[in-house]
This record gives structure tokens, sequence and C-alpha cells, in this order.
């Protein structure tokens, strides 16, 4: 059953482990998005991008020095190359072994499990790069599975093209003037801005949920914040600290 995207009044907003559990395990690893799913996560949200041979793989930062023991660019690295990397040791020993995930293998992890994919897709992609995107998600049968966001309007533009039946959010680090025209022209049913934003506005909710657009804030690692957002009724909200969310419901 597709997880129906905006709450009914009163609901506590759900929860969406950011890049995984992020907190107790390397980001945008199979370990992290494992952890998201155990700790009972609705959604679990990841970055993907394309390597130089066009294979979408699971990773944050446009190039892989961050989180891996290589050095470079993804988009001009091969997917052999990237998926062959360390992305564990730089946060445990504990997670050496870890590797770069392919968007496939991510897919294949959350599929039946009771986890929506929160699915970022990292411009800039060209429109190629987000139909191969959408090409995993599709032919595993999962649309009703994932939600596609992105900051970048051209991405969300291509994929309603490409891919009508995935539902897509747009992710703003301000709000726009007008936040339910936007979400009306890009075809969005989320509307995902930064807490900080968010909380300028906080009637945007209301304004928005009446016209059915889920609004899911990003990144909440704190308890106020977390309680703030809940009394203004967003739909999720975004952490690294998953599973701690729970104790934060059961407290509100
Ligand atoms: O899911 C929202 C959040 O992930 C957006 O920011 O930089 O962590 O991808 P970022
Ligand atoms: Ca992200």
């Amino acid at each position: 059953e597709p997880l129906p995207v905006t709450q009914p009044d009163g609901a506590l907003p759900l929860t969406v482990a950011h890049r995984g559990y992020s907190s107790v395990a390397p980001e945008n690893t199979l370990a992290a998005v494992e952890a998201g799913i155990r700790a009972g996560s609705e959604y679990v949200e990841i970055d993907a991008q394309t390597t130089a041979d066009g294979v979408p793989v699971v990773m944050h930062d446009n190039t892989v020095d961050r989180t891996t023991d290589g050095t470079g660019d993804i988009s001009k690295l091969t997917a052999d190359h990237v998926t062959g990397l360390d992305a564990g040791s730089w946060f445990s020993p504990a997670f050496a072994g870890q590797r770069v995930p392919t968007l496939g293998e991510v897919l294949d992890l959350v599929k039946g499990s009771g986890s929506t994919l929160l699915l970022e897709v990292k411009g800039p992609e060209t429109r190629a790069e987000t139909g191969g995107i959408l090409a995993e998600v599709t032919e595993r049968g999962m649309s009703e599975q994932v939600l596609l966001q992105s900051f970048d309007e051209r991405v969300l533009r291509d994929a309603r093209e490409l891919a009508p039946e995935i539902p897509l959010g747009l992710l703003r680090g301000t709000l726009d003037a007008d936040p339910l025209a936007t979400a009306r022209d890009l075809g969005v049913v989320a509307y995902n801005p930064s807490s900080a934003a968010l909380l300028t506005r906080p009637g945007t909710v209301a304004t928005l949920n009446d016209a059915g657009i889920a609004v899911m804030p990003y990144t909440i690692d704190d308890a106020g914040t977390w309680a703030r957002l809940a009394e203004i009724g967003v739909d999720a909200v975004i952490t690294n600290k998953a599973g701690e969310h729970f104790g934060w419901r059961q407290r509100a």
C-alpha cells in the first residue's frame, strides 16, 4: 500500500531517516538504510547521482572525498571504481567494508520493507540521467514505494514527463512567495523546506495541506524543534536520529 502522503489533522509527523539512520551508521550506505528500516521509519531518505558510465549510485556530495577512501568527482568516475570504495571506515572502523551502494541495491533493500524511499536526485542531472534513475524504480515496480524529491526544478519537470506515475517532492532552502502556486506548477505532492525557513511562516503548512500537499521539513535532530513542527502540523520530519524520534513521539 502506498503511504498516504499528507497526514490527518492531529496526527504526529512521520519519521524520515535522513541518508538512512545516519547518526548510527555511515550515511547513504546499505547499513544506514537497513538501520532506518529496522527503526521503523516510515520513510528512508537517500541521495542519488550518476557515474561517468551512467550508473545511479547513492552519495550526498558530488565528490567521493568526504565519505570514502577515494578522491574525485562521481560524474568523472566509473561505477566499478565508485562502488569499490570503502564508505564506512570514515565513520567508524566497525563499518569498514560498507561500500557505496548503487541505487538498485538500495531499492532492492527497501522493496517489501515497511518503508517508503524518499529518493533525492542531486542535480544537476541531465534528462537522460534522470531517466536512468527513474528506470531503476519503474523496472522494479516500485513507483508506489518511492517519493522522488529534488532541489532542482529541471529534474522534477523531466521526471514528471518521463514517469508521471512517480510522486514528486520539491526541496527548498527558503520559502517561495507563494509555495502553493509553485507546488502546483511543478505538480509535486510534497513541499519540503528547511525547518528554519518553514518556521518563519508556519501557516504555510495549513495552506499546502488544505490543497492535499504534504510538508516534510529537513533536517531536525532536536526534540524542541520536532515538537514545534508537530504543533504546526507538518506531515513528516527528516532527521539523522530516526530511532530517537519514536521516543519524541511517545512523549508528545
Ligand atoms: O531530504 C532533505 C535533505 O536531505 C536536503 O539536504 O543536503 O542533506 O541533501 P541535503
Ligand atoms: Ca538529501
